[in-house]
């Protein structure tokens, strides 16, 4: 038994089973104390988390420097609604704005992250115009932008729409590093384009430079707006601080959640200073948003990404796997494709994936699966170079044994 655990896996298993709604497929042990990449489950069995909190542990679990900071500010005030000014909010707000552009609003996730940019985009129109004329927003296949009703209806996969109809009116659906196809989807009432610079859920598929270039260019000439989901590629998941930060482009509207308080609930998005006045007192808001806990949260990650010189980690490691796994697919006909950006990392077998993640989770080593054949890392961008060797042990024995059983 773990020391931080009061009772078995089992035990909590139970419990789950008579109190919580089942809409989730659980692994079927308790995690109870993390450091870093490392976890533990109640039994005292430690993992390599190569997938940390989804995405949302950017620095691996409990970073000392979070962990204090949020003691620190849990001694003054944890909640200020936004009718009050706040130090935390300030700061974080600078932090960020200072390092990309324009000016911020904080939630608390990326689905309302992206509810709020999808609102701002109409808005920014319809004052335009004095009225909603411009409403439409077009998204991409494969894409994911959360589960509420207006990041559901913009995530163009069926699968997460199942059950749900009617959805929100006003969005069309692209493929991704298509731009004739975006661009004959554009008409008159189209506010917006909306994409993620790397799918993440869809499988990490990185849009092409000449395809964000096109992009920008269309919604300049056409007058929309261009919005990019960095709710996974933000805080310096990709080895810059930002995804668009690999290109030349400059979205209009950014939004971000997942690591920027290092696994505290926030989300934001930013806009480009002339489009925040049509967010107007009123139209949006967010009890929660901005909240000095996950604010003190936030800057400390920022202040650990900056001072222990993460950004230039995460490049160094992202080589790292890449290396490992582009040698593992030239011995490997399982493997289709290997695709990295700084610590989001896909490796696309010809087999469901699926299998994969069980059998290293036997073996210590957590990773997770996604878009039915995609084996998908998003490690924790202070990982050392120790731990990639041995997880990429770990997941190569794994897919080695899966080509032989032909599983
Ligand atoms: C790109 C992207 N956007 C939005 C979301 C939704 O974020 P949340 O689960 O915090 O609402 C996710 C979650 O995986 C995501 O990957």
């Amino acid at each position: 038994m773990h020391p931080a655990a009061t009772r078995s896996s089992q035990q909590t298993i139970d419990q789950f089973a008579k109190y919580v709604i089942p809409n989730y497929k659980r692994y079927p042990v308790a995690l109870v104390h993390g450091e870093g990449s490392a976890v533990w489950d109640a039994e005292g069995k430690p993992y390599l988390d190569l997938f940390p909190g989804w995405g949302c542990n950017i620095l691996g679990h409990c970073p000392p420097r979070v962990v204090r900071a949020i003691q620190r500010q849990v001694e003054h005030l944890i909640h200020i609604p936004n009718t009050w000014y706040t130090e935390a909010q300030g700061n974080f707000a600078e932090a960020l704005v200072t390092r990309s552009f324009g000016k911020v609003f904080f939630a608390n996730s990326g689905t309302e992250a992206n509810e709020g940019a999808i609102k701002l985009a109409r808005l920014h129109y319809a004052n335009k115009s004095g009225g909603t004329q411009k409403f439409r927003v077009i998204t991409f296949e494969n894409g994911f932008h959360g589960r509420t009703f207006g990041s559901v209806t913009a995530t163009a996969q069926p699968k997460y729409h199942e059950g749900l109809g009617p959805l929100l009116p006003g969005f069309r659906y692209a493929p991704f590093n298509d731009l004739d196809a975006v661009s004959a989807l554009v008409d008159d009432e189209t506010c917006a384009i909306l994409l993620e610079p790397v799918q993440g859920e869809g499988g990490v598929n990185i849009a092409t430079d000449e395809f964000l270039t096109g992009l920008r260019e269309l919604c300049d000439r056409r007058g929309m707006l261009l919005i990019f989901d960095e709710v996974q590629t933000g805080m310096g998941r990709t080895g810059q601080w930002f995804g668009y930060q690999h290109t030349s482009v400059q979205p209009d509207i950014m939004t971000m959640a997942k690591g920027i308080a290092a696994g505290v609930a926030c989300g934001a998005f930013l806009c480009r200073d002339h489009i925040a006045p049509s967010l107007r007192p009123g139209l949006h808001a967010s009890t929660f948003g901005g909240n000095p806990l996950a604010m003190a949260a936030g800057i400390a990650t920022m202040e650990t990404i900056e001072e222990d010189g993460l950004l230039d980690n995460c490049r160094v490691m992202s080589d790292r796997f890449l290396k490992h796994f582009a040698a593992l697919k030239e011995m490997l006909p399982i493997i289709r494709d290997v695709r990295t950006r700084g610590m989001m990392i896909g490796v696309e077998l010809n087999i469901p994936a699926t299998p994969a993640v069980a059998k290293c989770m036997e073996r210590g080593v957590l990773i997770n699966a996604t878009h039915d054949t995609v084996v998908r890392l998003l490690p924790a961008l202070n990982i050392t170079s120790k731990q990639v060797d041995l997880g990429c042990q770990v997941i190569s024995d794994v897919l080695k044994e899966m080509a032989a059983d032909g599983v």
